[in-house]
């Protein structure tokens, strides 16, 4: 097996490895030693766990350990869930040295992130995401958090992992529609801040989704280092680690307006970063030739860039409201000047908000 490509987030006493690389789950060799304690607890659900779990259990012999099993979906990530993991922490008698190990995508990641950060006010965690959106996103960066029927994301922790271990075999059993989810992610990463990266997007169209090894762990590898440099800049978001924001307030009020399900999250990311590209060319802050350069990459890749039928601008807009980013009632946004440079727009004017939710 070849040295896994390392990605480390620079924080501290709390900083952590992002390791990528084939056959990972099953090399306990390499992740063994960042759980420290004697007790772990393995979080997985329904889907991941008949085909992964077996690999990671095999590494934690010496431990005493449990696996939860929740079920499938984002309805599930919430706290009925979260108690179910408190419970199962309580049964193995997790004392504050254990570690919990999520296996999954972000929902997992999310879920077990959260309860990790509130057991005995917080033990550790060890991240190993099987979906793209969650080995380039959610796993990094020490977001956590679940659902209220308020809400997405309401209630939550930043708690960072002891290691994020990304094994890009389990890509293999992903569906294509979850592939092309986590593929949103990864051009976010060139459109707010990387140029060059988005340019070889765009020449690596065919082997990504062909599922070329080097090519996912380039595009993994190089949006690790992205969130992980960002997160070492800001990691409780008090400024640039917005950026990463860039398409989510639109996308964000879409899933709400659809219901969580009719689009996946990436879906309604790409949708919401074109909206996001074509406010930006509206305002006059960028042109309008990226945004339409940032609409065919999102179509090679199957994502969609129409709005679905029946979406209503007026509780579009009013939906964005609620994001958390406002400030003091007023709408703050992610712009950009073009390709690789997303800006923060606070105070952004509703009537040309509303307009590009109506040509959308
Ligand atoms: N914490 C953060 O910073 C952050 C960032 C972005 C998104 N998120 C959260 O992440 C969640 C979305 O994550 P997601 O897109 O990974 O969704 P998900 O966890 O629901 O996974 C998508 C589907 O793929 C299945 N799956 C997972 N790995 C698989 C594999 N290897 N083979 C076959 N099937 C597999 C899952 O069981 C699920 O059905 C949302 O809750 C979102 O809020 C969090």
């Amino acid at each position: 097996m070849s040295a896994p490509l390392l990605v480390q987030v620079e924080l501290g006493s709390r900083g952590y490895p992002i390791w990528i690389g084939a056959g990972l789950l099953g090399d306990a060799a390499r992740w063994r030693s960042v759980i420290r304690g004697r007790h772990a607890l393995v979080v997985s659900n329904t889907v991941v766990a008949p085909l992964y779990l077996q690999r990671v259990r095999a590494g934690l012999d010496e431990l005493t350990h449990a696996t939860l099993i929740l079920p499938d979906g984002e309805v599930h990530k919430n706290l009925d869930c979260t108690a179910r993991i408190f419970a199962a922490l309580a049964e193995l008698r997790a004392s504050r040295d254990a570690t919990i190990i999520a296996l999954g995508g972000g929902v997992v990641g999310d879920i077990s992130g959260f309860a990790a950060a509130c057991w005995m006010r917080g033990i550790a965690f060890v991240q190993m995401p099987t979906t793209l959106l969650a080995m380039v996103d959610s796993s990094v960066g020490g977001k956590t958090a679940v659902d209220l029927p308020q809400g997405k994301n309401l209630v939550g922790a930043f708690h960072q992992p002891s290691a994020v271990v990304i094994d890009t075999d389990t890509l293999s059993t992903l569906p294509d529609r979850e592939l092309r989810s986590g593929l949103a992610e990864v051009i976010k990463y060139g459109a707010l801040g990387d140029s060059e990266f988005f340019a070889w997007l765009e020449r690596n169209v065919d082997a990504l989704l062909r599922r070329d090894a080097a090519a996912l762990a380039h595009a993994i590898e190089i949006s690790c280092l992205t969130k992980a440099g960002i997160v070492a800049r800001d990691e409780t978001e008090h400024g640039e680690r917005a950026l990463l924001n860039f398409g989510h307030t639109f996308g964000h009020a879409l899933e709400t307006a659809t219901g969580y399900g009719a689009l996946v999250h990436g879906e309604a990311i790409a949708i919401g970063m074109l909206l996001a590209a074509r406010l930006s060319a509206r305002l006059g802050r960028a042109g309008v030739a990226d945004a339409q350069r940032l609409a065919a990459l999102l179509q090679r890749f199957g994502l969609p860039t129409a709005l679905p039928a029946g979406a209503d601008p007026q509780r579009l807009v009013d939906l964005m409201r609620l994001d958390k980013k406002n400030v003091s009632g007023r709408i703050r946004l992610i712009l950009w000047r073009g390709i690789g440079h997303a800006e923060i727009a606070a105070d952004v004017d509703e009537a040309a908000i509303q307009q590009v939710w109506s040509e959308g």
